[in-house]
């Protein structure tokens, strides 16, 4: 708990309110210094007729708030995204109360809005998009096991609670953070081992855009997918968020080439000219992508596929496959049944196939991916002084209040690379 002593009698309050005393605050309430020297100041200046009038206003908002979110049961509240009657469409989201989730032995709670200071605000934090979360609103993609119910898988944020079994990361560390659920509010709790330092290069929105799409790309194509040098790659969805960071990835593990599909010849064209981009790309609307992979390979195929689309896709994709070739399957964009396929090019070009969901992965997994990621990819991610090989590309930033535009964006398919919302 932390004792703020406040106004003294018959000192109204700034808005015509009985004066404030004191206050026991839980001290999850309480932000970081400097407003902690402060409040020694205003013990000490009791009696002297309160001179410090602009931190007792803050104290105050910082009070009324903390009280207004103060539960009968004692329970602190948050604000966070939610879904009217649990499912729906995009329109079914709002910004609601919830309790504050509070971290375990060796969880760490991240502040994502720093709203009791308002002149700290200038410290945006921000959350990620994911195809995912529009499955799990429309009620086919439930969290695990454990995981919150809220949406969101991937952050960035400042750290402001620690579990009792904590180390390695301190109360203020600035981070970005895979989670099982619960990134669409304004605190989140993550297992320790799921959190990255935020480089100080980054701007919140691009440190939120990385965990999901980087673990993601990373994953199927270097650990499932086993990428050497001199391969050819097959990166379906390529203007999607994960698609962009696989296009980039391939090329940083240098890939030979790196083929991407997509649906429009102006997305066809950004991922032509981003740098590390796609050496060739096809439209799968109009053309058939496997004659494309094997015209560009020279009849040699794809080694690596990376594939989102399932039903549409996979007899072309058996087609377009080197021999050993491997194929990481993430998504069943197109549908999950193919009635009739020829299985022999998986026998004699002794193909693998497998597929991989990042959310179902243990926490040790999970941890490990992270510890990976952290050391052989985030240093190039933009790079300290801009000239990292991989880059990141923001389709938008939304303010939280415009979650439902923001969902609808993804929807249609529009966006080229992450869609961002910041917390406000
Ligand atoms: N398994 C995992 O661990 C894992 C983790 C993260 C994401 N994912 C999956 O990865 C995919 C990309 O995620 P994201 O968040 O980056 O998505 P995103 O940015 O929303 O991009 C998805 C893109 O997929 C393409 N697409 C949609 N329906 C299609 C269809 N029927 N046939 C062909 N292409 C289609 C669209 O681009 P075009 O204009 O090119 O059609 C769309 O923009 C999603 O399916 C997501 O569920 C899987």
């Amino acid at each position: 708990m932390v004792v703020v002593l406040g106004r003294g009698r018959g000192r109204r309050s700034s808005k015509g309110k009985n004066p404030i005393l004191l206050f026991l605050l839980p001290s999850s309430c309480w932000p970081a210094a400097p407003s902690l020297h402060e409040s020694d100041h205003l013990q000490c200046d009791l009696g002297k007729g309160f001179q410090h009038a602009s931190a007792f206003n803050q104290l105050e908002g910082m009070v009324e708030q903390a009280l207004q979110r103060t539960t009968q049961a004692g329970h602190i509240t948050m604000r966070a995204i939610l879904i009217r009657d649990e499912y729906g469409p995009a329109e079914n989201l709002y910004i609601g109360e919830v309790e504050q989730p509070a971290p375990r032995a060796e969880q760490v709670l991240v502040k994502m809005i720093d709203e009791a200071f308002p002149s700290l605000q200038s410290q945006v934090k921000a959350f990620g998009l994911n195809r995912m979360d529009i499955s799990q609103r429309e009620g086919k993609y439930p969290p695990p096991p454990g995981a919150s119910k809220i949406l969101g898988v991937e952050f960035s944020g400042i750290v402001t609670e620690l579990g009792s079994d904590v180390v390695g990361w301190k109360i203020g560390d600035e981070v970005l953070g895979l989670v099982g659920g619960g990134a669409y509010a304004e605190y989140v709790v993550a297992p320790q081992k799921n959190l990255m330092k935020k480089p100080a290069h980054l701007t919140w929105a691009e440190a939120a855009s990385i965990p999901e799409n980087f673990l993601t790309a990373f994953q199927a194509l270097v650990l499932i997918g086993e990428i050497c040098a001199n391969d050819h790659v097959l990166v379906h969805a390529g203007a999607s968020g994960v698609g962009i960071a696989v296009i980039q990835l391939a090329r940083l593990y240098r890939a030979q080439t790196v083929i991407a599909t997509t649906s429009t010849e102006e997305k066809i064209r950004r991922l032509l000219s981003i740098p590390n981009g796609a050496t060739h790309a096809a439209n799968y609307k109009v053309e058939d992508f496997s004659a494309v992979v094997k015209h560009i390979t020279k009849g040699h195929g794809a080694d690596v596929v990376i594939d989102f689309v399932a039903q549409s896709h996979f007899i072309k994709n058996l087609d377009a496959m080197a021999m050993d070739g491997r194929m990481t399957m993430l998504a069943l964009l197109s549908g999950a049944t193919v009635h009739s396929v020829d299985l022999s090019p998986i026998l004699f070009k002794r193909l693998r196939i497998q597929g991989s969901t990042l959310r179902s992965r243990s926490p040790a997994y999970q941890a490990e991916l992270i510890s990976r990621l952290d050391k052989e990819v985030l240093p190039v991610i933009t790079g300290e002084n801009g000239d990292g090989s991989v880059r990141i590309y923001i389709h938008k930033v939304y303010g939280w209040n415009e979650i439902i535009e923001a969902h609808k964006e993804m929807e249609a398919n529009k966006n080229f690379g992450k869609i961002v919302v910041e917390v406000a």
